[in-house]
């Protein structure tokens, strides 16, 4: 199999899967390959080319992912081209429910799973207090098994295990009870002292949950990606009765 032009469709909500992505880049460039980056909450999946190697990264969320990445994926469509498919997702420190379903439901597709990997990084879910040289080793040692991914994409090294547990524990984060949860539990909630309404907030949601009023009023589709909670640039948005540091790995600029 030869690899020539990879579109690589990514969703990150802090910053770490799209760290990923581009260090996988950068060692697709320079064995010369073309690579084209696409936000995968701005695609839609019909419009997917067939005729290139795929490339879909993000992170992991209860066990599996957020349930608009599930349908993402769900919603590829068919190809009778054998089209090359490799996954690559971060996460903090386990995730059983990603390998055997994406592998499932993309073979059905006729796509050939060629890969995946999971890759630990710093966890941005809710971190109480930030440890920056720790999040800093995890980062490097998250990159460098990102640059090795994509050598061994490239050489055919790769392989696709999954088990049937996985396809279980898969079903939690598809489903809305776990989100559910989340809501009542996490209340995001805007400090209006400190909020100076630039709208970022607004601009980076990507369930569009977040709308304009005389400050940001939260709708009751949140995803929980952390990004405007993470990225809010005077942490206007807290959770009451919660201690929260706000963990990124980019700025916000970067979105
Ligand atoms: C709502 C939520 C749920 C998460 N669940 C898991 C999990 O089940 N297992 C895990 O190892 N990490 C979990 N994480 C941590 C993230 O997967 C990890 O920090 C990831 O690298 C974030 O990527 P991003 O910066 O691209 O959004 C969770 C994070 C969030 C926000
Ligand atoms: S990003 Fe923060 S400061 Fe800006 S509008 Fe949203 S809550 Fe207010
Ligand atoms: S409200 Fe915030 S955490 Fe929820 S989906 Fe939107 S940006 Fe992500």
């Amino acid at each position: 199999m030869r690899i020539d032009v990879i579109d690589f469709y990514f969703f990150s909500g802090t910053g770490n899967t799209l760290l990923v992505v581009r260090e996988m880049s950068k060692v697709f460039i320079e064995k010369g390959l073309k690579v084209n980056l696409y936000r995968l909450e701005k695609t839609n999946p019909s419009d997917i080319n067939l005729d290139y190697t795929i490339g879909i990264a993000f992170p992991v969320a209860v066990q599996g992912t957020f349930p608009f990445i599930w349908r993402f994926i769900k919603s590829l469509p068919e190809t009778d081209k054998n089209t090359p498919l490799f996954i690559v997702d971060t996460l903090a420190s386990f995730s059983g429910g990603i390998k055997g379903n994406i592998k499932r439901i993309i073979s059905k597709k006729g796509y050939k799973p060629i890969g995946i990997k999971e890759i630990t990084m710093p966890s941005n879910l809710l971190p109480k207090k930030l440890n920056i040289e720790k999040n800093n080793r995890k980062t490097e040692r998250g990159l460098r098994k990102a640059r090795r991914y994509a050598v061994d994409l490239l050489e055919e090294k790769t392989r696709w295990y999954s088990n049937p547990l996985s396809i279980l524990l898969s079903i939690i984060s598809q489903s809305e009870k776990p989100w559910r949860l989340f809501r009542q539990l996490y209340r995001f909630t805007i400090d209006e002292e400190k909020c100076i309404k630039c709208g970022l907030c607004v601009k980076l949601c990507p369930m569009e949950n977040i709308s304009m009023l005389s400050y940001p009023v939260f709708d009751d589709k949140c995803t929980f990606c952390m990004r405007c909670i993470s990225f809010c640039p005077t942490e206007a948005i807290y959770i009451p009765n919660r201690r929260l540091e706000r963990y990124h790995a980019v700025k916000a600029g970067n979105y």
